[in-house]
């Protein structure tokens, strides 16, 4: 028996697939231009600087089209961990994936429509979206109109910190990516999160809702079970 909710409205998935596309495209273009000398770059340096130029500015107003879309329709409330008992559920989140998914044990905390994200997911995310996202478009800006930056900073010419800042923050991005796509695969089956990128709808067993955590999370207020049903489309 398994459970099917819908979780991911129109927007955030076309919001979702753009940005990984953009991103893939500024990582490819950076990696070209950091590795500049001749005959190094993936791509021909001119190429790669447009390119570049063009995905930061998608991924600027993609950022702004997330950020206001998350306001309205309330979903920002799924990037806030819930405080009591938070700790406890990360490492079993935690524990779950170091150890539990290696003997097939149930997810500890099943998606539901109130609760799309586990507390790992929640504090990931959060991080990647709401600090390191903003730093890497404010930096990526600062490059692209270099006046905005100051003459000196600590000392050091003023795009010295910006340039570092950019390329530490991107290369975070691009390891979250790498652990992203991969966790990305264990779902019921290797594609099942994919496809609930997709299509919205997710889908799980019965057996994950019964599992033993799910009490603590039960006791811990989050509530799950409740939308153990189909839900319409919206
Ligand atoms: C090819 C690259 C990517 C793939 C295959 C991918 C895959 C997925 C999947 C399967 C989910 C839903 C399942 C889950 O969260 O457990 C998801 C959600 C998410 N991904 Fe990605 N992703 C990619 C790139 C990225 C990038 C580059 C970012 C951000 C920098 C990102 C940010 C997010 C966020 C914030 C969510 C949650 C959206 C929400 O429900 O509000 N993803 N991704």
């Amino acid at each position: 028996m398994s459970y099917r909710i819908f979780i991911l409205a129109l927007w955030i998935r076309v919001w979702h697939w753009i940005n990984a596309l953009l991103i893939l495209c500024l990582i490819i273009s950076g990696l070209s231009l950091h590795y500049a000398q001749p005959g190094a770059g993936i791509i021909k340096f001119s190429l790669a600087r447009e390119m570049h130029n063009i995905a930061g500015i998608g991924l600027c107003l993609n950022y702004v089209y997330f950020f206001i879309g998350n306001i309205v329709s309330g979903n920002w409330w799924q990037y806030i961990p819930r405080p009591h008992g938070y700790m406890k559920r990360c490492w079993v989140q935690f524990r779950y994936y170091m150890y539990d998914i290696f003997r097939g044990a149930p997810h500890p905390f099943p998606t539901t429509v109130d609760d799309n994200f586990n507390p790992l997911q929640q504090l990931i995310y959060w991080g990647v979206m709401y600090v390191l996202m903003p730093l890497l478009i404010l930096t990526g800006v600062t490059y692209l109109y270099p006046t905005l930056a100051p003459d000196r900073w600590f000392g050091v010419d003023g795009l010295l910190p910006v340039a570092f800042v950019h390329f530490f923050v991107a290369f975070l991005i691009f390891l979250f990516m790498l652990v992203h796509v991969y966790l990305g695969t264990t779902g019921d089956h290797l594609t099942s999160k994919i496809s609930t990128m997709i299509t919205g709808w997710h889908e799980e067993g019965l057996e994950e809702l019964e599992s033993t955590e799910q009490d603590d999370r039960i006791a811990a207020g989050a509530g799950a079970g409740a939308n153990a049903v189909d839900a319409p489309e919206s």
